[in-house]
């Protein structure tokens, strides 16, 4: 072995060199597509796919916000999505033109969004006036205390301001079974979370069913705003 590496001139340890790392550099650029299995091994940020999507409670009190995080949790599962969860009292309405999907929820108050909800709103105009979300992929999610108390109605007074921006609605699709029975909604995540009994009593919380398909249809959302970007 030796004698042979002695024998080979400089040459043509030169080209020896050059085809290995060739052939090293030749596999790593399929390697950014599949591994031997045939299972993509680069993830999305990876290959430098990074969208933005953007989950906003308008919550008084806690509740929703608890919601929304779990929406948040859901969008954070796609690879190549960046969530932002934020209040829509710390959003500044520009920040809006970078994101891909949109995901805003709000309590309920007598069958409508709540006044924070109502304030963020009215400093969308500038957004509408420019086209600036036109396209993006949108949801909601809303909470009430009571089951008849308007949770659905919330969601679409939601959705409403969404359509004018000419955005693109998902549904909140998923398996039918009995869990969505009793605690799905076609329109967005909901829950339904009683009032506390007293003032000390520890905030009430949306139920674990109520939680995991609002982490679904985050899932769902930023899947599908990434879909749609690409
Ligand atoms: C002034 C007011 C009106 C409300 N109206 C309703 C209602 O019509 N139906 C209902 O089920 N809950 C109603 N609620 C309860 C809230 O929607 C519910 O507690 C919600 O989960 C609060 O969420 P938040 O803490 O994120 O604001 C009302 C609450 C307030 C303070």
């Amino acid at each position: 072995m030796w004698y042979l590496f002695c024998e080979q001139t400089t040459e043509d340890r030169f080209k020896q060199n050059f085809k290995v790392i060739f052939s090293f550099l030749y596999c790593l650029r399929f390697q950014h597509i599949y591994s031997l299995t045939g299972k993509n091994i680069v993830n999305n940020f990876e290959r430098g796919i990074c969208v933005k999507i953007f989950v906003l409670h308008g919550s008084m009190f806690g509740h929703t916000e608890v919601l929304g995080n779990a929406i948040a949790d859901g969008a954070k599962q796609v690879d190549g999505c960046e969530v932002i969860y934020k209040s829509v009292e710390e959003v500044e309405p520009d920040e809006l033109k970078d994101a891909v999907g949109i995901i805003w929820g709000s309590s309920g108050i007598f069958g409508e969004p709540n006044p924070k909800m109502a304030t963020f709103f009215s400093k969308l105009g500038q957004l509408w006036f420019t086209g600036a979300l036109q396209g993006k992929v949108g949801g909601v999610f809303a909470t009430t205390s009571t089951q008849h108390g308007g949770v659905e109605n919330i969601c679409r007074a939601l959705q409403t301001p969404m359509q004018h921006h000419g955005m693109v609605l998902v549904s909140n699709a998923g398996p039918v079974n009995a869990d969505r029975a009793q605690y799905g909604n076609p329109y967005g995540a909901t829950a339904v979370i009683p009032v506390e009994t007293s003032q000390e009593a520890p905030m009430n919380k949306p139920n674990d069913t109520e939680m995991q398909i609002a982490r679904e249809y985050g899932k769902l959302v930023a899947t599908a705003a990434l879909k749609l970007h690409q």
